[in-house]
């Protein structure tokens, strides 16, 4: 089962200081560099719908795919309340990143938020990026961000904690990170209290993440491997080169 399946329930809440609007702005002048203002885009890792919604919004229609039910359910729910506002319906379906093939091609393909790094071996990174390259005619547009290595192994992880609540619940969650460097994995193991304030209940959810931090060369030879050039690489959110500052990189690919 995925771990996100439990964690789903909280996501929203614990990440609602995402600014997805300004990401899926950065996500879409991205692919406009490169090709047309898609009107289809497949987003490999869609999570509860953030992203999808703020495409649509802006006239782009997403299907997205998920490994978890619980996630794919709550991205549904959320279109189900948007959807007078929305001017391209999304669709989501439980897929995984590595083996989907929905048998069509989009105008481009996103993996956000760190999808590209849940993808912990060698093949699981070459399947997603086989998964990409499988919806995308030549010259087609993927965007990925990813855990960038020189970054992490420069300022590595630390233990974290986050508190959210709404009008139910509180949440406080505990990061604790451990490195494995002849992985280039880290096991982020979060450690979650829910309260209930109608009536004090509490639950404590315990998952283990782990997560793939990843190099340039090893990026572009997979892609290459897979059909795709490697275009670009920015530190995440900005138009700036990655630097060992930089723990979250994202990459423009086109599929030749
Ligand atoms: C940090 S969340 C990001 C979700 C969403 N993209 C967002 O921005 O909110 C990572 C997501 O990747 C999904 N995921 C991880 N591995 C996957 C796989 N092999 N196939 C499909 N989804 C996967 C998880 O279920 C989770 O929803």
């Amino acid at each position: 089962m995925s771990v996100f399946n439990l964690y789903a329930a909280y996501y929203d809440l614990l990440y609602r200081d995402k600014d997805y609007a300004q990401e899926t702005d950065y996500v879409a002048g991205l692919i406009a560099e490169t090709s047309r203002p898609p009107r289809e885009l497949l987003e490999l890792g869609c999570g509860t719908g953030g992203h999808a919604v703020q495409f649509a919004e802006r006239g782009i229609q997403v299907h997205g795919i998920d490994l978890s039910a619980d996630m794919v359910q709550r991205a549904s729910d959320r279109i189900g309340r948007a959807r007078t506002a929305l001017e391209a319906l999304p669709s989501f379906e439980q897929g995984d990143v590595r083996s989907y093939r929905a048998n069509r091609t989009f105008d481009a393909v996103v993996s956000l938020f760190h999808v590209a790094s849940y993808q912990t071996s060698n093949a699981d990174q070459d399947e997603l990026f086989g998964t990409a390259r499988a919806h995308l005619c030549a010259a087609g547009v993927f965007v990925f961000d990813f855990w960038y290595g020189p970054a992490v192994l420069t300022d590595r992880p630390r233990h974290v904690t986050k508190q959210a609540e709404d009008e139910h619940i509180e949440v406080s969650r505990e990061t604790t990170p451990t490195m494995f460097v002849n992985d280039n994995c880290v096991d982020v193991r979060f450690d979650v209290h829910v309260r209930s304030k109608s009536d004090q209940r509490s639950q404590r959810i315990v998952e283990n993440h782990r997560m793939r931090y990843l190099f340039l060369p090893e990026i572009e030879q997979r892609l290459g491997a897979s059909r795709f050039r490697l275009l670009r690489a920015y530190a995440w959110m900005s138009r700036l080169p990655l630097s060992d500052r930089s723990w979250y990189g994202c990459v423009v690919a086109q599929a030749c």
